[in-house]
């Protein structure tokens, strides 16, 4: 089928849908002008220069039949033929005797049947002309004043009957567009009545609910989505609108409980409107599962918790160390120091001596506490050399034996150093307590090209490691400040993978 063929057969399959309207029309009218045959013409919806034949009636006889035929497949472009001529100019046309017709096709067929008259004229809406008109007789006809009378009220009959169509063939291509959408929304869409009972549940509502549409239609969408408790409170928001028409949910975004076929509950955002239709009121709920956002909401905020209690644990425990650590060493410096002075005015500088002794075994100690305690908070080594000194630094002071297999030279920025030394200080420090006797493996692996650095620590020891642990639930919100996660990979008796992945922009 060549792309006219095809063309020309939409064309005509679309005239055939439009036809049956006009039908007795044309009918009633051949008959009573006393004419033989009459046809419809409208522009082509898909190419609005060619003139399609939407319906053809004629009166009995084979010829008349043979006509009728060819006119129905019939395709005019451009201006052609008595419908064309007709719809360019808007006029009605005559053609008191004479074999009639368009092209060569129509004009033989017109000649075989007999026809020898033609009378053409516009149908027309406030659009304009919207269509033509053709009635054809066998016998020669002088215009016909009682027909060219009466054409111009049939005209705009006709054209009614046209726009009317039309406007029917918009509502259904709505309809259908309307359709499709809610067969392919991601959101569920219910749609109830004024009762409350459900007209429509969209495949996505199917599957979230947990109910077939068909056997969702019809029942109270009360009971079949809203938790028993909400019942009531939805039911009173129907009723109330209903009665005082002021709207208090409607068009607005809630967040609220929803309950599938199983009983179970899960979180929705919902809105409902009211349709525009006429009658009784109709509404729309549009439900969205917002399971995984009120899940990640609250996870992100208990992570945020941890955070600020682990902080608020690390300034008490610093507190403390200083307190019992530095501190005192400091005060019962003080002390020798004064009773020292007390000696050396008394004269007794041996005595002195001692105690500036004893001063400076307590300022070394001192000094060395405030070094470790310095160390546990963020090691200046870190700041100063980077992760390949530090982390040299913690294997070196590890009390199982632990390896650097890998660890950038270059720089990464501060908050990834520092994540990647406490990652691997916890991961030392798990496989020494709970590991037995351990070989332990830590591996820095350069970011790679989208920026993903990988850190590891493995050890070959009991393995059971547990991630809901104190220590570890830290690691996880460390790594989680910086966008990056972790993986526990510890079967019994198959050794520890802690794997932290961090993004680090380069
Ligand atoms: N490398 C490991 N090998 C075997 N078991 C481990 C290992 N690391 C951790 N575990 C187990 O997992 C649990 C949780 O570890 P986590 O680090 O969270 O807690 P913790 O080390 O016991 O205490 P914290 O780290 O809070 O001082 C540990 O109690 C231990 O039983
Ligand atoms: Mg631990």
């Amino acid at each position: 089928m060549s792309v006219r063929e095809r063309d020309d057969h939409a064309a005509r399959a679309v005239a055939g849908a439009a036809g049956a309207a006009y039908d007795p029309l044309l009918q009633a009218l051949t008959e009573r002008l006393a004419w033989r045959l009459a046809a419809a013409w409208e522009p082509d919806p898909g190419a609005g220069d060619r003139l399609v034949c939407v319906t053809c009636w004629n009166a009995p006889g084979a010829a008349l039949d043979a006509f009728a035929g060819v006119t129905r497949a019939t395709v005019l472009s451009g201006g052609a033929g008595l419908p064309g001529r007709v719809f360019g100019s808007g006029e009605a046309a005559w053609i008191a005797e004479a074999t009639v017709a368009d092209g060569l096709v129509r004009r033989e067929a017109a000649a075989s049947a007999g026809l020898r008259a033609a009378v053409g004229f516009p149908i027309r809406s406030e659009r304009g002309t919207v269509g033509v008109v053709e009635l054809f007789g066998e016998q020669p006809r002088e215009p016909d004043a009682e027909l060219l009378a009466t054409i111009d009220l049939l005209g705009l009959s006709l054209g009614q009957l046209v726009e009317r169509r039309r406007a029917e063939r918009a509502g259904r291509a709505a309809e259908q567009r309307h359709r499709a959408t809610l067969q392919a929304s991601l959101d569920c869409v219910v749609t109830m009545d004024h009762d409350g009972c459900v007209l429509d549940f969209n495949p996505a509502a199917e599957q979230t609910f947990g109910y077939a549409s068909a056997d969702a239609v019809g029942r109270d969408v009360a009971e079949l989505i809203v938790p028993v408790e909400l019942r009531e409170r939805h039911r009173a928001g129907l009723r109330r609108y209903l009665a005082d028409g002021e709207p208090r949910l409607l068009d607005r975004r809630i967040e609220i409980e929803a309950e599938r076929a199983d009983g179970s509950r899960f979180p929705v955002e919902l809105t409902i409107t009211r349709i525009d239709v006429s009658g009784e009121p109709v509404f729309t709920g549009h439900l969205r599962d917002i399971s995984d956002r009120v899940r990640a909401t609250a996870e992100l905020r208990a992570s945020r918790a941890r955070i600020v209690e682990a902080a608020d644990a690390a300034r008490r425990r610093i507190e403390r160390d200083l307190h019992d650590g530095a501190q005192q060493q400091l005060v019962s410096l003080a002390v020798d120091l004064r009773l020292a002075l007390r000696r050396l005015d008394a004269g007794d500088a041996v005595a002195a001596r001692e105690l500036i002794v004893e001063a400076d075994t307590a300022l070394a100690t001192a000094l060395s506490e405030l070094r470790e305690l310095a160390r546990g908070i963020h090691p200046a080594v870190l700041t100063e050399g980077g992760l390949a000194p530090a982390l040299n630094g913690l294997v070196g002071r590890s009390p199982v034996p632990a390896t650097v297999v890998a660890v950038p030279r270059r720089r990464l920025p501060a908050a990834v150093e520092a994540a990647v030394y406490f990652f691997i200080a916890e991961g030392l420090t798990n496989a020494a307590r709970h590991a037995g006797d351990v070989q332990v493996q830590v591996e820095v692996v350069e970011p790679d090209a989208g920026g993903r650095l990988v850190v590891e620590v493995r050890d070959d020891g009991y393995g059971g490691a547990d991630p809901a642990g104190g220590g570890m639930r830290g690691l996880i919100d460390r790594l989680a400040v910086i966008g990056g996660t972790l993986s526990v990979i510890s079967p019994p008796s198959g050794g520890t993978t802690l794997r932290g992945e961090i993004p680090c922009g380069s």
